[in-house]
């Protein structure tokens, strides 16, 4: 049977949660977010319904990319407490049944790595080839520039090394040269160290620019860089079975399912749906359902124990840049019509509430989208209260502002001085004062008491996580229906892009006269009649109905 078979697969109906330590809670007063501090606030999280914890790059840094520039892959910045209290935090966290994965950014480094250093040193340093090197810049070489509006080339004059190097990202993140054997071993070591700390795998970043080896002099004569990421995998079910790597891969479908490995999965276990996310705000800024459908139709099935991870926002920009232009204007339109809310002209620097306004049932229906569409849901820390950005705050990290814990100073994330905050917080209306755990705790129609009830649900609803899916034909473009099937179990969900109340005719095959559709997110069930049931929807409504046969029951 299915659902017992694949007990073990945790990821496949995990709830991953996301955040920086430095944002998150500080405890020792200095400003900056610390273990310790998340350590204390790990019990908001199992509350909620949290099964995994996606740690932000925690290492030593000099933090020009948000600590995705570091000097040490074995250490514990500083600012954020010990290797000791990191392991406490892992201790912590196991104890509420939570896993921990971590950021594996090893397709660069700081350029003050001490690798680094010494390779710029002189051609003879044992380092030297654990970048990649060029006389000059070459002309056919690795196209595209990441962050246009900072970085002109790939390539970078080192005045000390007398050579340029490679670098994909800013200019002080050299790539490492993985066709190297011996820069492969070196991050098997990483993995294997903080697997053997107790992590369960690593959110893996940048994935396809890992693999390019076309910066490399004899590219040709290098084995597939499909075997390197297939060799990184069994590394890491040798240390840990149970553990996961989650890229960051934002390609078409097609170039993305590569990534999962051959049909047997032997690559990343998940990969992020960045082509559903976008097309979700398309559809969320058309008010139909079709771009998100047709995203959902030409998704490939991963393999039988890959998954993909679904997101509505993460910590860079909400990029939409596999949009046409004129979609990515439509979404600018509704979504960020103002310069200052746009990024490299692909992207949002903006949180999903105040894109929408801060209308609830609106964003109440994108999150019970994101926890009833197969994939595995991630949310960044502060999506459970509606958290937004602070424009004032530069580029990517107007979204990376302190969580809000309460309406106290600071929003309650530390006691020091606001000036020696590590980032600024939210001003206005979706500050503090507004927006924080604690009064939502207590008020049973907040966003963050809707989230725990749709974790709760989706929990409880195996067919979501593992079951068969399919987009259902509705007679209202306005609603995305689909039903997801498993060991004879169905729930079908139902969702309103429109501002409208709706009325959808819904077909179900399988269904008998007796049976009925219980709702999940709300009281109350529909009798279905020969297989065919009409559903109503609020404005922005969505509503989760499984199917209860007759005499079964169904504790709610
Ligand atoms: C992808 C990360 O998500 C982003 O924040 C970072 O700047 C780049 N990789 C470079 O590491």
């Amino acid at each position: 049977m299915r659902r017992s078979t694949t007990a073990d697969l945790w990821w496949k109906n995990a709830v991953i949660y996301c955040l920086d330590v430095e944002t998150f809670f500080d405890a020792n007063g200095d400003g900056c977010g610390d273990f310790h501090g998340l350590a204390e606030r790990v019990g908001h999280l199992d509350e909620m319904g949290v099964t995994c914890i996606w740690l932000m790059p925690f290492y030593p840094t000099p933090d020009r990319d948000d600590g995705y520039d570091i000097t040490d892959f074995y250490g514990v910045d500083s600012r954020l407490g010990s290797s000791g209290e990191f392991v406490e935090f892992l201790r912590v966290a196991r104890d509420r049944g939570i896993r921990v994965i971590a950021d594996l950014v090893v397709n660069h480094t700081s350029n003050q790595h001490p690798w680094f250093q010494s390779a710029r040193s002189s051609r003879e340093s044992p380092h030297r080839d654990w970048y990649v090197w060029r006389d000059e810049p070459p002309t056919d070489g690795p196209e595209g520039v990441v962050f246009p509006d900072q970085e002109k080339s790939l390539w970078e004059y080192d005045e000390e090394a007398g050579q340029y190097y490679l670098h994909r990202f800013y200019k002080h993140q050299p790539d490492l040269n993985v066709a190297n054997p011996a820069v492969r071993d070196e991050i098997a070591r990483v993995l294997g160290y903080w697997l053997h700390l107790g992590l369960s795998g690593f959110r893996v970043d940048a994935v396809p620019f890992l693999l390019e080896t076309e910066g490399a002099l004899d590219a040709e004569e290098l084995p597939d860089p499909h075997e390197y990421l297939r060799d990184l995998r069994a590394l890491l079910s040798r240390h840990n079975g149970e553990a996961v790597l989650l890229g960051e891969v934002n390609l078409p479908y097609p170039d993305t399912m590569r990534f999962f490995g051959d049909e047997d999965g032997d690559e990343l276990t998940m990969c992020f749906d960045f082509i559903g996310m976008q097309r979700l705000y398309l559809s969320l800024a058309r008010k139909q359902a079709a771009p998100l459908a047709e995203a959902l139709r030409e998704r490939p099935a991963p393999p039988e124990d890959g998954h993909w991870a679904t997101f509505v926002r993460n910590h860079d920009e909400l990029t939409l840049d596999k949009l046409s232009k004129e979609e990515r204007q439509e979404v600018f339109d509704a979504f960020g019509p103002d310069k200052s809310m746009q990024l490299y002209d692909r992207g949002l620097r903006r949180r999903l509430p105040s894109m929408l306004d801060g209308d609830l049932d609106r964003i109440r229906m994108v999150y019970s989208l994101l926890f009833s569409l197969p994939g595995t849901p991630v949310l960044f820390y502060g999506e459970e209260i509606g958290m937004s950005e602070e424009l004032s705050v530069e580029g990517r990290n107007a979204v990376r502002t302190p969580m809000q814990w309460s309406d106290d100073d600071n929003g309650g994330f530390s006691k020091a001085d606001p000036e020696k905050l590590v980032a600024p917080l939210v001003r206005g209306e979706f500050g503090p004062a507004e927006v924080n755990v604690v009064s939502q705790l207590r008020d049973p129609a907040s966003l963050l008491s809707w989230m725990k009830l749709l974790i709760r649900r989706y929990r409880q609803s195996p067919e979501l996580a593992w079951g068969r899916y399919e987009v259902l034909s509705v007679d209202a473009d306005q609603v995305l229906a689909h039903r997801a099937d498993q060991d004879g179990g169905t729930v079908v969900a139902l969702h309103n892009f429109a501002d409208e109340p709706v009325e959808v005719t819904l077909r179900l095959d399988g269904l008998e006269p007796g049976d009925k559709l219980v709702d999940l997110l709300a009281d109350g069930s529909t009798p279905v009649a020969d297989g065919e049931v009409k559903v109503g929807l609020d404005r922005y409504g969505c509503r989760w109905l499984r199917v209860v046969k007759p005499g079964e029951v169904f504790l709610p």
